[in-house]
């Protein structure tokens, strides 16, 4: 085939085959963020990008490297969104929606996109499945997001992730720990790559996530965090810890984790799958974020939330072999003899489906003997076959495609409820 052009590299068509695995985790992810009382918001794909520049944070790799940033008709520089918290607290400032009193619980699902290098479980354009709690500086909330996430894992069967937690602590303790950074880094300068050469002056806590191999060596050994905690920052993720303990979530703490946006502080956490040991696919990840709505212009408001990357799931699901169910099969193919019986077909398939039932009948004027092949390639459970001998009687045969039995039925005013108690047994 000679094709004008194909799909954008890193992006991904979600085919019939697997579009119906989408919908089962997405589901499942929204139904349990409605349990906790979170609320769906949709955020439009683009935003202006000094909110990503500000919120995101103009020394993250996502600012410096992987943003989709473009001029639109009108000059005004657009950036198609590579996350979603940020988006979502535009939003709830833009709207109010502080105003109705706290916590305010948002979730969303939304593609993203980042320019990085494309690989499987790394794409240009992705999905976010997110929450986002406001106004709430408690433990107790970052425990229950948390809980959200590991109970959406064990509906979706998964049982290979785990969590790692950190505390990256407050502005006030986290200036004594960059200080102690830089020091440290300082020693390692010419051994650190170009980009961490100006983190060190910048921002030297990200080279403690950088991903060239000999800064990671470097980091290795760099001083924790946890070491630098203030008193109030020990305190809360203290609590953190014992409440995990509390609602019996096992959990590891990883001193590394500092997260690859800038508007993090205390409690941040990852899942991450045994499989994934170079850490390349976190399968989901969040923290508190207490500065970030004060930052884009709103009150100070605390906040808690995670992101967990469709794709990867649905991977992770797929590698450790879950199955994800099917989705309904046809409940009766109408299958036609002779083009006399066409009209009929379409509307007894209409009354099927008014009824919520699953029907198709040919409409692109097959054989009998190939449409009796697109019903056995569609699974479909019944099949009912109409021709001028039935049209003239006004009775048919449906044949039990699983177990070959067969009944016949009323073409009349009695062929909805003969079907349906023959669908329905
Ligand atoms: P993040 O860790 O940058 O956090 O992204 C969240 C998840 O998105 C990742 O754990 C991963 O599963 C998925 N992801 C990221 N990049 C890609 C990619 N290129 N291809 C496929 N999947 C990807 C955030 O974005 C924060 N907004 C999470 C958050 C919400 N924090 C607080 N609230």
């Amino acid at each position: 085939m000679n094709l004008l052009t194909k799909a954008v590299r890193g992006t991904q068509d979600i085919l019939p085959a697997d579009s119906y695995k989408w919908k089962f985790v997405q589901n499942i992810m929204l139904n349990e963020a409605n349990l906790y009382g979170f609320k769906e918001i949709r955020t439009p794909v683009f935003e202006h990008t000094e909110l990503f520049d500000r919120g995101v944070g103009d020394d993250t790799d996502i600012v410096q490297k992987e943003m989709y940033t473009f001029n639109d008709k009108g000059g005004r520089s657009l950036t198609l969104k590579p996350e979603g918290t940020v988006a979502a607290v535009r939003a709830v400032l833009e709207h109010g929606l502080l105003n109705d009193g706290v916590p305010l619980k948002l979730t969303y699902i939304t593609p993203c996109y980042r320019y990085e290098k494309p690989q499987s479980g790394r794409y240009r354009e992705f999905y976010q499945f997110g929450v986002e709690t406001f106004g709430a500086a408690s433990p107790e909330a970052d425990v229950e997001i948390i809980c959200l996430a590991t109970t959406l894992f064990e509906r979706l069967g998964i049982l290979d992730l785990s969590l790692e937690i950190n505390s990256i602590g407050c502005p006030k303790c986290r200036q004594e720990y960059r200080s102690a950074l830089k020091k440290y880094f300082e020693k390692y300068r010419e051994n650190l790559c170009s980009t961490c050469i100006v983190r060190l002056e910048k921002n030297p806590m990200r080279i403690v996530d950088c991903k060239n191999p000999d800064c990671q060596k470097i980091a290795a050994d760099a001083p924790s965090i946890i070491d630098f905690l203030c008193k109030d920052c020990r305190l809360h993720f203290n609590d953190v810890k014992n409440y995990l303990n509390g609602a019996g979530i096992t959990y590891k703490i990883n001193p590394k984790i500092v997260r690859g946006l800038d508007y993090y502080t205390r409690t941040v956490f990852e899942f991450v799958s045994s499989l994934d040991s170079n850490r390349n696919l976190v399968c989901g990840g969040g923290g508190r974020y207490d500065g970030l709505i004060e930052e884009i212009g709103g009150p100070t408001t605390p906040a808690v939330g995670f992101g967990i990357g469709i794709e990867r799931l649905i991977l992770l699901m797929q590698s450790q072999g879950i199955e994800i169910p099917k989705p309904n099969r046809c409940d009766v193919f109408i299958a036609t003899a002779d083009k006399s019986a066409q009209a009929k077909a379409l509307s007894l398939s209409k009354i099927l489906r008014e009824a919520s039932f699953y029907a198709e009948f040919d409409i692109v004027e097959k054989s009998l003997k190939a449409q009796l092949k697109y019903a056995n390639k569609i699974n479909a459970k019944f099949l009912l076959v109409l021709g001028e001998k039935e049209l003239a009687e006004k009775k048919a045969e449906i044949k039990n495609m699983d177990s070959g039995e067969k009944f016949v039925i009323s073409l009349d005013n009695n062929f909805f409820i003969e079907v349906k108690n023959i669908l329905t047994n």
